[in-house]
């Protein structure tokens, strides 16, 4: 449905990106380009985009607009053939009527519209719904698309008013079939002709991981360049937010400055699902804390965690390849990542090839390389649900309780080269940040030594190719935490072997006391393996801040 776009004053921050479009019939008459592949994550508004871009060429009447959306299409070939021809011609007369109602009327068949067309003096028109009817009567699947997808072009040829081609969702035009899904490849290859066509620019939508094959496969890159939608800037993501609540009557508890919104990252979507939440769960007057409330409900219930499941449903067949997915998805984001090899069908609990299967479509959706904090939590939700078998309040209290932390939280991070004298940096960092919470000095200074020692252990014994220590400080009103990560050689707690302080003495040892110190002096040491990384994580409880 072209014609439901939000009103104009309400879409914002996309003014340079909808220039660029209405000018792309003409980039294309003159070979400097033309078609658009809208590239951008998930409910950032590319849809939108193609719809406002709809309405202004409508009015404007020098170029005629046509939309199409694969996500709802039936991918049966002639079901296909027949919804994007009759769409066009629907959308086509309506632009010459200057009448929406009349592509917003899908009910209403080509028949009924003869008498209009004729009055409008498209006879050309009469003849190319006969021809496309002739190749319906005679079974022709393959004509029957033909005539359909060149439908836009021979329009703009008959009238010499080019014809723009919005293509929603068009990976899934990989999946076009002939009777039974899977049966007939590279259909979506038959657009490649109207694309190629000066009189049709095409702007298109879909995951970048799914067109890209389509495109390098099918040369039908030719002249298609990549326009990126970012994210709306922080304070126009406020803006949108505000102004959504106040279209559901509800206000801003005074001081309240919406920090937690820059978790939504500037994601329209997302801003818009969430003031729906704090709608839904009857808030009038809305704080920081309802903010996460309504949040938890979002992705463990709302419309966002909705959302996300039906897109999760696309790549798994059964309940098995379900759960397995959704291990793999949380593996991945608990390691920053998937790593090739064999050990992930002991995460998914299927096998080998099957995994592998799994793993494939979830790389060409997109989803794995997705670092969303929303959707990262949607699928914390989920697993939490799915395979530790928690309730739905359980879970959303968890949601709760991480982001209420982080807010008292701060957190500091310091990478240093692997050489000499780099640990004493991490000395200095540590002592500013003991002072700015008021540690004790007497344990500052221990902590400085037992970090040297744990940084130098890390630069000598790693063998690290990076070169790198990461470390990270964060600290509570209850709670300092120290995390110390590399690459290279494993480490354990084990492995230091433990020398008397006798024996150190005689040898003249001064090093190797570190991690008896940072024993000592911390609460809790642990030692991970994570992929190829070793991560050291100290722990110490703050009592009243002292
Ligand atoms: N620039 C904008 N200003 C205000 N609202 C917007 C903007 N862009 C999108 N929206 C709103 O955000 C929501 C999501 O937009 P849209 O459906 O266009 O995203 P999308 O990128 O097409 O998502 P998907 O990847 O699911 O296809 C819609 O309700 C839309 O009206
Ligand atoms: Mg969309």
């Amino acid at each position: 449905m072209p014609f439901n776009a939000i009103p104009a004053e309400d879409f914002l921050n996309r003014e340079p990106e909808l220039n660029y479009l209405k000018g792309l019939s003409k980039l294309k008459a003159n070979a400097l380009g033309g078609d658009v592949f809208l590239d951008g994550a998930r409910g950032m508004g590319k849809t939108e985009l193609q719809k406002q871009l709809y309405r202004i060429l409508f009015w404007e009447n020098n170029v005629v607009p046509f939309y199409y959306s694969f996500k709802t299409a039936n991918l049966k070939g002639t079901y296909f053939a027949q919804d994007y021809f009759t769409g066009f011609v629907r959308q086509y007369i309506s632009f010459v009527k200057k009448d929406p109602s009349i592509a917003n009327n899908v009910a209403e068949p080509l028949q009924r519209l003869m008498p209009t067309i004729s009055s409008l003096g498209l006879y050309w028109l009469i003849d190319c719904i006969e021809d496309f009817q002739g190749h319906v009567n005679k079974n022709d699947f393959y004509w029957q698309l033909v005539a359909a997808i060149s439908a836009p072009v021979m329009a703009a040829q008959k009238m010499g008013k080019p014809v723009i081609v919005m293509l929603d969702d068009f990976d899934e035009a990989a999946h076009l079939y002939e009777s039974s899904l899977g049966d007939a490849h590279g259909l979506i290859s038959l657009f490649g002709e109207s694309m190629r066509n000066r009189l049709c620019p095409h702007v298109i939508t879909g995951s970048a991981g799914a067109l890209e094959p389509i495109f390098t496969d099918h040369s039908l890159i030719g002249m298609t360049e990549r326009m990126r939608l970012g994210p709306l800037p922080e304070d126009l993501a406020i803006a949108l937010f505000r102004a959504h609540l106040t279209n559901l009557k509800i206000t801003c508890a005074p001081g309240v400055q919406l920090e937690f919104l820059d978790l939504l990252r500037g994601n329209p979507f997302y801003i818009k699902n969430l003031a729906k939440a704090a709608w839904k769960m009857q808030k009038n007057v809305i704080t920081e804390k309802d903010l996460i409330e309504c949040y938890s409900f979002e992705v463990s219930d709302g419309e966002t965690a909705f959302y996300w499941a039906s897109v999760f449903s696309r790549y798994v067949k059964n309940p098995a390849q379900s759960k397995a997915m959704l291990k793999l998805l949380m593996h991945a984001i608990e390691n920053g990542g998937i790593e090739d090899g064999k050990r992930l069908s002991m995460v998914s609990g299927l096998g080998e090839a099957e995994t592998e299967t799994l793993l494939n479509a979830l790389t060409t959706s997109g989803i794995m390389r997705v670092k969303d904090a929303v959707l990262h939590d949607f699928i914390h939700c989920l697993y939490m649900k799915e395979i530790e078998g928690r309730n739905v309040s359980d879970a959303r209290e968890k949601i709760e309780a991480k982001y209420i932390q982080e807010r008292e939280e701060s957190c500091f991070e310091l990478v240093i080269p692997m050489s000499s004298n780099a640990e004493l940096v991490v000395a200095k960092a540590v002592e500013q940040i003991g002072k700015n919470i008021n540690l004790d000095a007497e344990f500052l200074n221990y902590l400085q030594l037992a970090l040297i020692e744990v940084c130098i252990n890390a630069i000598e014994h790693s063998g690290s190719y990076e070169k790198k220590v990461f470390l990270k400080f964060i600290t509570r009103p209850d709670k300092l935490e120290i995390i110390v990560e590399n690459s290279g050689r494993p480490f354990s707690l084990e492995s230091i072997k433990e020398v008397p302080v006798e024996e150190k003495m005689r040898l003249g040892m001064k090093r190797g006391w570190g991690y008896k110190l940072v024993h000592k002096i911390m609460d809790s040491v642990k030692v991970e393996r994570v992929n190829d990384r070793t991560r050291v994580i100290l722990t110490k409880n703050i009592d009243n801040g002292s």
